[in-house]
């Protein structure tokens, strides 16, 4: 199996270079190779590569900037996939597409199922929706998979911002009142090989995800706010002197994005359509510090190394 991967530099798309290559050959296309704002681009490549599966991990995740370029945003979230997937079909080749929790307005009291409704209340989560149409339209057989709060072990994320900042500053102000699944993404992209595995199947001409296309929630175990997060981690980094990590409300804050005060995903049906579950996220946060640290080990990484 040929299997196209974008976005191979990004959270995902540089976990996803080490998962999927048990599955079949991986032909990885940067932004150099394929710049997504060039849909002739895009179409010339796919149809030279000709993948019997495309996954799409590449996206602009600049949620505050989003605001000031949704037009840029849009054709690299929205227009960007729909062509993927318009290629996909013409080739008999599937799609996997990322999207997020910030489809939702977070006005919910109980985790978003795939389901509800979604209604973005910024620039970011409609270019996101706008592209979820997209692939869904384009008639491929696809999967769009929604995941949260995505940290990993490069690029700036929470995750790298908290210990950045953590030991150099007395105080860390973090908001309290948004709360969601954070997500580590090598989990993501181990959970999408097995996805993959156990639902990609060729049937005659074409590839399928055998009746369980559609869209599926992936994110870590159980919910917490930005301020819980931070605390974790300064916990479980054993970060000293610990920094007193103050809570504040959105509305203190600079953000030019509104986000979702709520954002949990129920990840159920994914669990019920392939038998995959992510793990609680603080398990989860804790062994990526444990890869973070594999030079230097901290107590909470050799507890778990006892432990297992
Ligand atoms: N981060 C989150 O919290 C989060 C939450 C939910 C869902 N998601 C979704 O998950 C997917 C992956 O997110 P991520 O956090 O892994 O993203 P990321 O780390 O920000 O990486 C984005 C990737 O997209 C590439 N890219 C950006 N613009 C491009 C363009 N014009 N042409 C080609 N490639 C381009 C980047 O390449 P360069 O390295 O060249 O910039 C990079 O490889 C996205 O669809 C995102 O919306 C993310």
């Amino acid at each position: 199996m040929r299997i196209l991967l974008t976005g191979p530099t990004g959270q995902i798309g540089s976990e996803l270079l080490q998962a999927l290559p048990a599955l079949g050959e991986v032909i990885a296309v940067d932004r150099a190779q394929m710049d997504l704002t060039d849909p002739e681009g895009i179409r010339k490549i796919v149809r030279s590569i000709g993948p019997d599966l495309v996954v799409n991990a590449a996206g602009y995740t600049d949620v505050d900037r989003a605001e000031r370029e949704e037009e840029l945003a849009h054709r690299i979230n929205a227009t960007a996939p729909g062509i993927l997937a318009q290629e996909a079909r013409r080739l008999g080749a599937a799609i996997i597409h990322y999207s997020t929790d910030y489809v939702f307005n977070g006005r919910a009291t109980s985790s978003y199922t795939p389901k509800d409704e979604p209604d973005p209340i910024n620039a970011y989560g409609r270019t996101k929706l706008a592209g979820e149409k997209a692939v869904s339209a384009s008639g491929c057989a696809s999967l769009i998979i929604r995941t949260s709060w995505v940290y990993g072990l490069r690029g700036s994320n929470f995750l790298s911002s908290i210990l950045e900042q953590a030991p150099i500053k007395r105080e860390l102000r973090v908001v309290d009142d948004q709360f969601g699944c954070p997500t580590w993404s090598r989990t993501v992209a181990r959970a999408t090989a097995q996805v993959i595995a156990r639902a990609l199947v060729r049937q005659g001409q074409a590839w399928s995800f055998s009746n369980a296309g559609g869209i599926y929630h992936l994110a870590c175990q159980g919910v917490t706010s930005r301020f819980g997060f931070a605390q974790r981690i300064i916990d479980l980094a054993e970060i000293s002197p610990e920094p007193t990590v103050v809570p504040v409300p959105t509305k203190a804050g600079t953000a030019e994005a509104d986000r979702p005060r709520f954002s949990a995903l129920c990840c159920d049906s994914t669990f019920r359509q392939f038998e995959i579950e992510l793990p609680h996220w603080e398990a989860a946060l804790e062994a990526a510090l444990c890869c973070e640290n594999r030079n230097k080990p901290h107590t909470a990484c050799t507890k778990r190394e006892a432990g297992s």
